[in-house]
């Protein structure tokens, strides 16, 4: 009779015993520091970064250094240089160039121009100008999507039409933004009336929703990291058989992995090809013929499991390191550039151990590893994409299972591509989570070898003997190319795989800028 009871009396006791530990510590935990907060004369829904400047000069001041600082460290900087052009010094070309980018993307406007990033405050004036918008004609061949990632003005434009307005014509709103004061600013991270951080990222808010996350919940820390998620992330423009036309959206929804995301693009695609039916593919890759995708700059997805991501360091912790201005006062900075150029203030607040000198080694023995594999990733998918070339132009004596073999060959140059891609567009060259840029490449690499065998079995080993060797003898790299040269025959000629892309019609430029010029 009484050893129950013993034993119900000490289970209370344990249980009390665990509420008052739980108590007490619930009562003395430290609440995370919370953003300063303001209460601003600005409007709820104000976009102007001038107008933040004149209640915050300080930070506004920060701000525009994005716009003078020319310096370029080992393989990252800010100044702006065709990212394929190792040969010629700035701002033309740097070392740590992948020669073969224009081979790879050929047939999608990333061929034509593709540049370093600079600062935030160049946003605008650089969309302007790239060669992958069409400046060429009425219209842009790139919807109004593009503009989600470029200005403060986005939540206004969102708020005049909706999800209509991501399948405008992109010309429509070049005029509607301010070069200067319109370019990625306050309004996009903060709210304007207390200054507390927020997401005005539509894509980043569904994608967030679908893993169950409100941003709204979100610690102070995560969202020193989520404010830039909203851009620093893959992402694609939905078909429009799945949801608003060319809607951004995050390919989250199996994971953030560069295999997950390729898992996702298994699915969201209209295509009726045989092999690839439903994938979303993001263009036809006309040498090979093969359905491809397109990485974007995945900073947010590539960090969060990599040594920081995973111990809870933000990007704000490192790329906003606190700076004394105005003699004395302390402020998150806004110069958002390479950490390596602020090594005491972005590295020594944790590693207060270290040496600045060291930690620079540290980072670019990272980078270097990451580099050299790159290198190869690139040049393994130019071979399978000519493998796959060769064995189309091969008529004769094919293997009997061609069809079947040439589908399973193109679906690892999309993987294969995809895997490098993931880690070339990702802008810290293997820093940001060094094991998983190297094991992404060996993916990369894997597919690419696959897609290359797969190809010769297809045609009964004939084309063997045209695939060995130098790839760069095989496949030169194409070093020129860009919107104008496509409207010349010559341009075409002067290279194997140029023949592959049609002509363009003769045009002049109707946009330069903001200026129409016809
Ligand atoms: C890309 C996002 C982003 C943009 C754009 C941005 N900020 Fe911030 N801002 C931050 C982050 C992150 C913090 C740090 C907040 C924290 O630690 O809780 C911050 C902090 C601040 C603070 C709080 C004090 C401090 O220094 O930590 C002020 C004030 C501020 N920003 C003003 C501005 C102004 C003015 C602009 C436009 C000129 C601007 N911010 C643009 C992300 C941004
Ligand atoms: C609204 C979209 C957007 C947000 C939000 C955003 N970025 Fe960017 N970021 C860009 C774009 C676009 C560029 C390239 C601009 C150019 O080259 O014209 C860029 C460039 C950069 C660069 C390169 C600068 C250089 O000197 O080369 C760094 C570093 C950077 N961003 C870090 C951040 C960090 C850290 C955050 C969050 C605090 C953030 N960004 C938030 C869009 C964004
Ligand atoms: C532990 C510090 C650290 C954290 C955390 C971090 N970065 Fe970086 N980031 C770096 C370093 C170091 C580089 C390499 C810079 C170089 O090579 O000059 C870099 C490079 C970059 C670049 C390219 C800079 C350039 O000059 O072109 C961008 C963009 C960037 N990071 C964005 C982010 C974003 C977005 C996050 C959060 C998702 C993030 N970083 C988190 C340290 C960090
Ligand atoms: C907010 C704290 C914090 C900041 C800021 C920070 N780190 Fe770290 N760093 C860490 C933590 C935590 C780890 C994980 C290993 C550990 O527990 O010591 C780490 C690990 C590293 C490593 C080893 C990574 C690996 O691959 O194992 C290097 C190298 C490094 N940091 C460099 C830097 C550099 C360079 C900067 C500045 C650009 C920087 N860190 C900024 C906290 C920080």
């Amino acid at each position: 009779m009484s050893k129950p009871m013993f034993a119900a009396g000490r289970t209370l006791l344990i249980l009390l015993a665990c509420c008052s530990l739980f108590f007490w510590v619930g009562c003395t935990e430290i609440p995370e520091p919370a953003t300063p907060s303001y209460k601003t004369k600005l409007a709820a829904d104000e976009t102007s970064s001038k107008a933040f400047g004149e209640q915050f000069p300080l930070h506004y001041q920060s701000y525009l250094e994005n716009r003078d600082d020319t310096r370029m460290t080992e393989y990252a900087g800010s100044v702006p240089h065709d990212k394929h052009d190792g040969v010629n010094p700035l701002p033309k070309g740097y070392k740590h160039a992948q020669p073969y980018l224009k081979n790879l993307w050929l047939g999608y406007p990333f061929s034509y121009e593709y540049k370093r990033a600079r600062g935030h405050v160049w946003a605008v004036t650089d969309i302007l100008h790239i060669d992958r918008i069409d400046n060429y004609s009425e219209e842009a061949k790139l919807p109004a999507t593009c503009w989600n990632c470029k200005t403060n003005k986005l939540p206004e434009f969102y708020k005049t039409h909706g999800d209509d307005f991501w399948s405008m014509e992109f010309h429509e709103f070049r005029t509607k933004v301010d070069v200067e004061d319109n370019a990625i600013g306050c309004t996009l991270c903060h709210d304007p009336t207390d200054m507390s951080l927020r997401i005005t990222s539509v894509p980043l808010n569904e994608a967030l929703l679908g893993m169950g996350i409100k941003w709204q919940e979100a610690t102070r820390n995560e969202m020193r990291a989520l404010v830039c998620a909203q851009c620093h992330v893959e992402y694609y423009f939905t078909d429009k058989k799945f949801g608003p036309a060319a809607k951004p959206v995050f390919p989250w929804g199996k994971g953030r992995s560069p295999e997950e995301m390729y898992e996702y693009y298994k699915d969201f695609g209209p295509t009726t090809r045989e092999g690839f039916e439903g994938n979303f593919v993001d263009w036809t890759h006309p040498v090979s013929d093969t359905p491809m995708l397109k990485a974007q700059h995945p900073e947010y997805e590539i960090w969060h499991d990599g040594p920081h991501g995973a111990a809870g360091v933000s990007c704000a912790d490192c790329h906003m390191p606190y700076i004394r201005v105005d003699g004395k006062k302390k402020i998150s900075s806004h110069h958002w550039t390479s950490p390596l150029k602020s090594i005491e203030r972005s590295c020594l607040q944790c590693h207060s151990d270290k040496q600045p000198q060291y930690l620079t080694e540290r980072v670019i023995y990272t980078q270097e590893r990451t580099w050299e594999q790159l290198l190869v990733a690139q040049e393994k998918s130019v071979r399978a994409h000519e493998a796959v070339r060769l064995a189309r132009e091969q008529k004769e004596n094919r293997n009997p299972n061609y069809d079947a073999l040439m589908i399973e060959a193109r679906e690892n140059i999309r993987k294969g591509q995809w895997l490098w891609d993931i880690i070339s567009a990702e802008n810290s060259a293997g820093f940001h989570n060094p094991a998983k840029a190297l094991d992404t490449l060996a993916k990369s690499q894997q597919c690419s070898d696959k897609a290359v065998s797969l190809a010769l079995a297809a045609t009964n080993y004939q084309i063997g003997p045209m695939l060995e060797g130098d790839i760069k003898e095989i496949v030169p790299p194409i070093m020129e190319h860009s919107r104008k040269l496509q409207q010349s025959r010559e341009h075409l000629d002067s290279h194997t795989w140029l023949g592959y892309l049609p002509l363009l019609p003769e045009a002049e430029k109707v946009w330069d800028g903001q200026n129409k010029l016809r």
